[in-house]
């Protein structure tokens, strides 16, 4: 099973981009979580939005078609998901109808160093997933508080966390699989 992981945080230090990778490293033999990262994705910009779009955004949108799921992580700039997120989201929405974004299977989780773990943001995210008709798993949600205490060197090392994260993903799994069935 082929994963692509989506930070919303560009910075080295990310803890989003940290339980990602903590989690990429804990998955079963025949899984894989690939990271792409949203550095070099331009501002949307519908001029720019032709049947060339600029290379990144022709890589991310390649990337989400090549994966069987998605996990995204974002963290919570002012109770909503970064605008860097939200702006790699609404490339890959293009085209419109035709979008690879389309009936594919999302896990979603937000970590913040707050007590909310960065719950609004979560929810603003999945309703922009709904938006664009992505497949969003339907779970408890996984929303990490006060993740700077749980991530130490850029790993989640609360067993906790990891244990319901990887649940979550299970549960993506299960989704993928019921995809994949023929009718
Ligand atoms: C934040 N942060 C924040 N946290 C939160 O829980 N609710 C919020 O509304 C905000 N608002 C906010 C705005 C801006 C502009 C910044 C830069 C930060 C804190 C933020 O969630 C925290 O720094 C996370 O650790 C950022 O995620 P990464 O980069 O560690 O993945």
């Amino acid at each position: 099973m082929k994963l692509l992981g989506i930070s919303g945080s560009l910075r080295g230090n990310s803890l989003n981009t940290a339980i990602l990778r903590s989690v990429a490293a804990k998955l079963p033999a025949d899984t894989v979580l690939d990271i792409f990262p949203l550095n070099g994705i331009p501002p949307y910009d519908g001029d720019l939005d032709t049947d060339t779009p600029p290379p990144a955004v022709a890589a991310l949108r390649a990337a989400i078609g090549a994966a069987d799921g998605l996990v995204i992580a974002t963290p919570e700039y002012n109770h909503g998901m970064s605008g860097v997120l939200k702006n790699a989201l609404d490339w890959a929405s293009r085209h419109y109808g035709a979008a690879t974004l389309i009936g594919k299977p999302v896990l979603t989780l937000s970590a913040s160093m707050m007590g909310t773990g960065g719950a609004r943001a979560q929810a603003q995210l999945n309703e922009t997933l709904t938006a664009i008709t992505a497949r969003l798993v339907l779970r408890p949600q996984i929303v990490v508080m006060a993740a700077h205490e749980k991530v130490r060197d850029g790993i989640l090392e609360d067993t906790a966390t990891l244990d319901f994260i990887l649940a979550g993903i299970g549960d993506l799994a299960l989704e993928i699989r019921a995809r994949a069935v023929p009718a």
